[in-house]
């Protein structure tokens, strides 16, 4: 089995810079680190594993190539920004990766932990349960809003729980217990027992983060989550990423249209245009010219709070 052997965030990397145009790459013209693939072996799970792997993921819809050949290696415990303009493919990529949409046929296997989700565009058969190891938040719609805050989080623990008791909402005490950690956890205790459509947005993802912990996941990957917030909320859901990375060891992907809050939360950064990766590197290589290539003339509009970078 060919795997991507991977390390841990803090283990020096092979220089592996911003991606040249002709595929080559560069290393970092001033610190020379670097991020992602370390080789390829083939090593079984364990020491080493990546968190997450793809290779060769393509998607197509209907005559759009959607993604186009991305390989990416995610190590343990990394936080890494995705980010690339409108329509490059980054809840695509996001999607596939969580096992929640199938690649093309033709692309390679995709592995949580070193556990086969998919490859050559069909799931596994084990992808139900690697799922419950990955935790998916998006922009917005992530709660039930009929139901209390409390309950969405304990429906974290259905993976776990026969279906029919959850539908009678009879979680086992210790399931009750572990709800109201994650939700202390994210610092929305108070908050357990309020309808979900009464939370603010940005209570509403820490609800969802918070559900994400319930389900007992350690990868977490976040579309877009701080897009309809306003910058304070947008920081605080961020700083709560960034909190569970670096105390609880979350591997987190998270996709993002600012570019200012890539560079301040996240120590990798992954760059998409128009379905292929053309810079994955520390967030200091994203220089304006690195910047006008990924995102043309109008680098302006991304860095909508320039406050957040200072
Ligand atoms: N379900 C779908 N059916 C058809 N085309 C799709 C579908 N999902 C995505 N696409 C197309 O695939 C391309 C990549 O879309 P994707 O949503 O991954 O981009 P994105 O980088 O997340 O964009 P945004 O920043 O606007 O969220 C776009 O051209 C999009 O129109
Ligand atoms: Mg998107």
């Amino acid at each position: 089995m060919l795997t991507v052997r991977c390390r841990g965030p803090s283990a020096p990397s092979p220089a592996r810079g911003r991606p040249a145009r002709n595929g080559a790459t560069r290393s970092h013209p001033t610190t020379g680190r670097g991020h992602g693939v370390t080789a390829l072996s083939d090593d079984k799970p364990g020491d080493g594993v990546c968190a997450v792997e793809t290779r060769d993921a393509s998607k197509t819809f209907t005559d759009r190539k959607a993604l186009d050949g991305v390989s990416l290696a995610i190590r343990p415990g990394e936080m890494v920004a995705l980010i690339g303009p409108s329509g490059s493919g980054k809840s695509t990529l996001l999607r596939g990766l969580a096992g929640l949409m199938p690649f093309d046929a033709g692309s390679g296997p995709t592995r949580a932990d070193g556990i086969e989700l998919q490859a050559d565009g069909r799931f596994d058969g084990k992808v139900r349960d690697v799922r419950a190891r990955i935790g998916f938040v998006a922009q917005q719609f992530n709660l039930v809003g009929r139901l209390s805050l409390f309950a969405n989080v304990v429906i974290g623990a259905l993976g776990r729980l026969p279906a029919w008791k959850g539908a009678l909402g009879l979680f086992p005490p210790d399931d009750r217990m572990a709800a109201m950690r994650a939700l202390d956890r994210v610092g929305m205790a108070e908050y357990a027992g309020r309808r979900a459509s009464t939370l603010s947005g940005g209570q509403q993802q820490r609800g969802a983060i918070a559900r994400a912990l319930m389900q007992g996941a350690h990868i977490l990957f976040a579309d877009e989550p701080i897009a309809s917030l306003d910058p304070v909320s947008a920081r605080r859901v961020m700083e709560l990423l960034s909190d569970l990375n670096r105390t609880e060891g979350l591997t987190v992907v998270v996709s993002l249209h600012q570019v200012d809050y890539a560079q301040r939360w996240c120590r990798r950064v992954v760059a998409l245009k128009a379905g292929r990766i053309v810079y994955d590197g520390p967030p200091d290589g994203l220089d304006r010219d690195a910047l006008v290539d990924i995102y043309g003339a109008d680098i302006e509009e991304v860095f909508w709070d320039q406050g957040a970078a200072a």
